[in-house]
This record gives C-alpha cells, sequence and structure tokens, in this order.
C-alpha cells in the first residue's frame, strides 16, 4: 500500500528569466499545500542555466549538482536568454544544464500531460469546439536516449553526425511505464515511430508490441510520427497514452502544448526509475519543470503563467512523495482559479483585465486552504 512520505527535501532551481516568478508562486503554493495536508517541505536554492554561467562560469555548477544529489526532489523553472546565445551550443545554458541533469541522475522517463481546460477550450488556436470529446492525453517520452545522446556524434567544418539509437533495455523500461500509466487512465497507448525508414524505430516497433502482449487489457496502435502530427491537430481526443522516442516526444510535446491555449499551462516530469533496491512502490526521484521556455521578453514583469510551475510542483508530490491527495487538489485548485475566470496575460481574452504572477499564485494557495 503506497504510503505519503511526510518530509522532502526539494531542490529549487529557478534558473533564468521568468523561473524566478514563477517559481515563487509555485513554492507558496507548495508552503501552504503542505500546511494544509500536513507534511513538511524542506527548500533549499541553487543556481542553474544563466545565472550560473555569470556566476560561477558553467550552466550546472558542481554545488547545485551536490544540492540535487542530496535531495529527494528537484523544481526546476527555466533556463537560457538572449545574454547567452553568443556561446557555443554545448555551453548553452539549455544543453549544459538539463541535459547532463537528465543524464546524471539516469531520469528515463518524461511526463508531458496535456489538458484542456473547458473554460480555456475556446482560447486554443486549434478550433476545439468541432470535437465532441475530452482532451486528456499523456505523452510519455524516453528521455536519455536515442539521438540526443547515443554516440557517436561529431562536427567539423563540412560534415556532423548524431547517432539514433536504441536498445531494447531502453524501449522496454519506457514502454512498461506507458502500459501501466495508461492502466490507470483510459488503457490505450499509441506508440511513435518512423518504423517505415529508421531500422532504430523497426526495433522500437516490435519491441513495444513485445511489451504490449504482458498488458492485454490496454489497446495498442502503432503511428508513424508525420501521421501523428497530423492526428494531434485533426482529433486530439482519440489520444490516451502517447509513447515517444526522445526526439519524436520533444516535438509533438509542443504540439501538444499549444492545443491547451499557452505554453504557459504545461507541466512535465522527468523521472528516474527506481533502483532494484528500493521497493517497488517507493517513491520517484524526478525533476519537475514547466515545459515552456525562460519568456525573457516578459522576465521581472510579474505578467508570466505560473500554472504549468504549479502543476509541476503537483506532479512532484504525486511522484515524488505519494502525496496524491495534496496533489490533486493543487489540481482542482488551479481549475477553479480558471473557472473563476482569473487570467494571466498569455490566457486574457480581450477586455479581461490580466492579473500577476504573484496574485496568481495567492489565490490558487487560497482555494487550496478552502479544500
Ligand atoms: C524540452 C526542451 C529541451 C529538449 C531542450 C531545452 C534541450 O526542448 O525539454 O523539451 O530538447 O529536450
Ligand atoms: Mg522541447
Amino acid at each position: 500500500m503506497e504510503k505519503g512520505i511526510k518530509r522532502a527535501r526539494i531542490a529549487l532551481l529557478s534558473g533564468d528569466g521568468i523561473g524566478p516568478e514563477i517559481m515563487a508562486a509555485a513554492r507558496h503554493v507548495l508552503e501552504v499545500t503542505a500546511q494544509r495536508f500536513d507534511f513538511e517541505l524542506e527548500f533549499k536554492e541553487g543556481d542553474v542555466g544563466g545565472i550560473a554561467i555569470d556566476r560561477h562560469g558553467r550552466a550546472l555548477p558542481p554545488a547545485t549538482l551536490k544540492l540535487c544529489e542530496e535531495s529527494d526532489a528537484i523544481l526546476f523553472g527555466s533556463v537560457g536568454g538572449p545574454q547567452w546565445e553568443h556561446l557555443p551550443p554545448s555551453e548553452q545554458p539549455e544543453r549544459a544544464a538539463l541535459l547532463p541533469l537528465r543524464k546524471h541522475f539516469e531520469l528515463c522517463v518524461n511526463l508531458r500531460p496535456t489538458v484542456v481546460f473547458p473554460a480555456l477550450r475556446s482560447h486554443s488556436v486549434v478550433r476545439l469546439e468541432r470535437l465532441a470529446g475530452d482532451i486528456d492525453l499523456l505523452i510519455v517520452r524516453e528521455l536519455t536516449g536515442g539521438i540526443y545522446f547515443a554516440q557517436p556524434k561529431m562536427r567539423d567544418t563540412t560534415h556532423a553526425l548524431d547517432t539514433l539509437r536504441y536498445t531494447t533495455d531502453e524501449i522496454m523500461r519506457i514502454a512498461h511505464f506507458a502500459f501501466q500509466a495508461a492502466h490507470k487512465r483510459r488503457s490505450r497507448v499509441t506508440s511513435i515511430d518512423k518504423a517505415n525508414v529508421l531500422s532504430s524505430m523497426g526495433l522500437w516497433r516490435d519491441t513495444v508490441t513485445e511489451v504490449g502482449r504482458h498488458y492485454p487489457s490496454v489497446e495498442l496502435r502503432h503511428l508513424y510520427v508525420d501521421n501523428a502530427a497530423m492526428q494531434l491537430i485533426l482529433d486530439p481526443t482519440q489520444f490516451d497514452v502517447v509513447l515517444c522516442p526522445n526526439m519524436f516526444g520533444d516535438i509533438l510535446s509542443d504540439e501538444a502544448a499549444v492545443l491547451s491555449g499557452s505554453l504557459g499551462l504545461q507541466p512535465s516530469a522527468s523521472l528516474a526509475m527506481p533502483t532494484s533496491e528500493k521497493s517497488a512502490d517507493a517513491p520517484y526521484f524526478g525533476l519537475y519543470e514547466p515545459a515552456g521556455g525562460s519568456a525573457p521578453d516578459i522576465a521581472g514583469q510579474n505578467c508570466a503563467n505560473p500554472i504549468a510551475q504549479i502543476l509541476s510542483a503537483a506532479l512532484l508530490l504525486a511522484y515524488s512523495m505519494h502525496q496524491h491527495a495534496a496533489s490533486r487538489a493543487i489540481s482542482h485548485a488551479v481549475a477553479k482559479v480558471i473557472e473563476a475566470g482569473y487570467r494571466t496575460a498569455d490566457i486574457a481574452p480581450p477586455g479581461v483585465d490580466a492579473i500577476g504572477t504573484d496574485e496568481y499564485g495567492r489565490l490558487v494557495a487560497h482555494a487550496i486552504a478552502e479544500i
């Protein structure tokens, strides 16, 4: 039986751009939630991204990595901005902070849920009113393999090489996760590949099919990534769990995010598989971050949408602490505040006054205290 963890150390890595503002809102929500549901959170802040380059000469300083190692979970803001774009790509905040963190902690499971709040349906760039069903899909992206990490990689002045390699072990662990997640949802997995062209993707398809035999009650369908990109816009209600190799998951998750009306609404969780000495129902070590970027154009103006960061904090409570009731309370509180008509600038229709990032955090926290 799962039991909620009563105490956890959280590394807060706010990063750059809007990161610190949306992090402050999420932290406030977490503090109120911990009090309401009677558990303890110990927050410690670390520098990451561009600000860490400025202060310590690198995007992921050893002290920050150590802080993460000593924590039970990482709440990550966002990194990057124009100040650091002149650096060689491998030293820029995104690549030099996020990718090493994913690899160091072997965060091989990336969860990107897309929920369209009913009150925001008309706000989507896609005409969702033509669809009858609900949009509630979960992208399960493989995060530490494939073309992002496989060797060899090289670049000289006239040619460059990246390698797309997958092993059956890498595919099996993410596939099991996807089928188990689907089992708790609407029991449908759509696996994405490009098996008609790439041999690594043929292995992906065959391995996923093999894993699927262990889950006879879950319906499995395979789609080529180009078709999937089209289907996601044509009818997103057809999807439940969408299982993706690393790069296809990167691309499709941004596409899925625009369905909801704003990138500022999409949370994510990157999880390490529990090691064998931990019990199967032990909580996950994870890194939780909004799907959107650091939005330097609106940084420091108290107008960014903190919902993705707040919902990422809710994922942290569920996956790294088994505090499921508290996690659901945050999601409900966010939905309530949206239903009540409160909007940040990115989701405010013309004529509706947008409210600030900090105020939004207070409204969500207030809604939790009332639950
Ligand atoms: C994401 C981002 C990252 C990725 C970048 C910033 C390295 O786009 O988390 O989706 O490509 O994985
Ligand atoms: Mg991306």
